[in-house]
């Protein structure tokens, strides 16, 4: 086996930074595929923490090349961010990082559209991050967005920069602000930039190619989840990429028939974060629980979680349309003192039963869920590393996932650290 795509399952904080970093120590090459500094990635060493928005989770570990693929948007200021705390942490980012020249880069003026469409949406309103994602992606589909390449053409450059910023200042201007942006004024800002990016520009797809027919180990480190994917989530309430496992081909060049695995990772409850139908979603004690075990706070935006529990109509349709060969579940100690754990098994459309999760928002937004209640185990499963230390009620809660799904839950967290997981099924996780 030499690639494997991990990929979340859920909304997204699925915790895959962990996983990631522990797959990562397997792995000769780690590849950001999508998204972009709207991801927030938690990885705690130790008692120290480490959050990522750009760049890839193997970072952490030294020797292994880091790609930021061609699927990935990017904010330059927040990479050079990332790589200077990187620096003063003692982790030095040099030649073991790519990035492709034809990623596309997010300008100051996408910040401000961003803003703008979220708020004309007022009460329906995405509640994005705001780190200008979608309007940089909305560019890249409207065939005038800054690649990587056009920052080292700095005529090219100021031609696409030119007619951007004419197109931005007419909204803001119809929209009734004051703000206005100069090409030239951001040509001159993106100068520096452009030098300190200059070395790490690579023909990602090629080298991708190239790793692969070496034989060397490629992981895949997904951002977001499977249902904020913008063809397969729950659009309109999605992020502008493409988390789903097909995703690590599109966003790096590298085809399906290259790809050996797919690790899918789910949290053994539920959480989201921003707008959009959420049938498990708690309002009450217990998810307020959840959250506060959990720790469910946005890395990104600081924003609180909303939690809820583990839904299997959604799981099933997650685990079909990412093709996972085995699962990985996160979280497991949260849910620790719970006597009686509900997931939900279907859902009650307007008294018809559902079993598959329906394409249509408006309808996912009109299912209640029907929930099945699991014993808990009452027990700590914190820092668990050994399967013989995992209570029975919690292996039956896992053998619930994987008999809903048809696949094997391979490896289990019990805690944030990278140390605090119990391994399964080897054979199926590894590179
Ligand atoms: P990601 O976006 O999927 O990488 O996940 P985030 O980093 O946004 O959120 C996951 C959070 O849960 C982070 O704060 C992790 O440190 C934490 N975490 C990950 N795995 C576990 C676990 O098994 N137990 C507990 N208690 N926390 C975990
Ligand atoms: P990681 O990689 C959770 C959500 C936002 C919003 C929607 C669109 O940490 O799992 P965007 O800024 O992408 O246009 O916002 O998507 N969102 C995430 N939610 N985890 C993420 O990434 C997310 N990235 C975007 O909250 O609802
Ligand atoms: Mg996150």
């Amino acid at each position: 086996m030499t690639t494997l795509v991990l990929v979340g399952l859920q909304w997204g904080d699925e915790g895959k930074a962990t996983i990631v970093d522990v797959f990562a120590a397997q792995a000769d090459v780690v590849v950001r595929y999508s998204g972009g500094a709207n991801a927030g990635h938690t990885v705690v060493i130790g008692t120290e923490k480490f959050v990522f928005h750009l760049l890839p989770v193997g970072v952490l570990h030294p020797g292994k090349i880091c790609v930021i693929a061609n699927g990935v948007v990017i904010d330059l200021e927040q990479l050079f961010k990332e790589i200077d705390e990187m620096g003063s942490r003692g982790l030095k980012i040099g030649d073991n990082l790519l990035v492709s020249s034809r990623c596309h880069v997010t300008m100051p003026y996408h910040k401000s559209i961003e803003k703008l469409a979220e708020s004309l949406r007022g009460k329906q309103a995405l509640e994005t991050t705001l780190r200008g994602v979608g309007p940089t992606i909305v560019d890249k589909f409207a065939r005038s967005g800054v690649m990587v390449a056009d920052l080292f053409h700095e005529r090219i450059l100021l031609d696409k920069l030119r007619r951007n910023t004419s197109e931005k200042n007419l909204i803001l201007e119809r929209a009734g602000l004051s703000e206005r942006f100069d090409a030239d004024v951001i040509v001159q800002q993106l100068r520096p930039l452009t030098e300190r990016i200059r070395p790490f520009v690579a023909n990602t797809s090629m080298a991708l190619a190239d790793y692969i027919d070496r034989g060397k180990k490629v992981l895949f480190e997904g951002a977001q989840g499977t249902l904020l994917d913008i063809e397969h989530g729950t659009y309109p309430f999605v992020t502008s990429s493409h988390p789903v496992s097909g995703g690590a081909c599109t966003g790096s060049g590298v085809p399906p028939t290259k790809i050996d695995r797919v690790v899918g990772v789910l949290k053994a409850y539920c959480t989201r974060v921003g707008a959009g139908p959420f049938p498990t979603e708690d309002l009450g004690d217990a998810g307020k629980l959840l959250r506060e075990r959990g720790k469910e706070f946005g890395a990104t935006t600081g924003r609180p979680r909303r939690c809820g529990w583990l839904d299997l109509v959604a799981l099933r349709y997650a685990a079909r349309i990412n093709g996972i060969t085995s699962i990985v579940v996160t979280k497991m100690d949260v849910l620790d003192v719970l006597e009686e754990i509900p997931v939900c098994i279907a859902y009650d459309y307007g008294g018809e039963r559902l079993m598959e999760f329906p394409p249509e928002v408006d309808v996912l937004a009109d299912c209640r869920p029907v929930y099945e209640r699991l014993a808990g185990w009452r027990q700590s499963t914190r820092g668990v590393t050994d399967r013989e230390q995992l209570p029975s009620n919690a292996m039956s809660y896992l053998g619930r996932i994987e008999k809903e799904t048809g696949v094997a839950v391979a490896l289990v967290s019990t805690g944030p650290r990278r140390d605090e997981t119990v391994v399964l099924q080897r054979d199926l996780i590894s590179l």
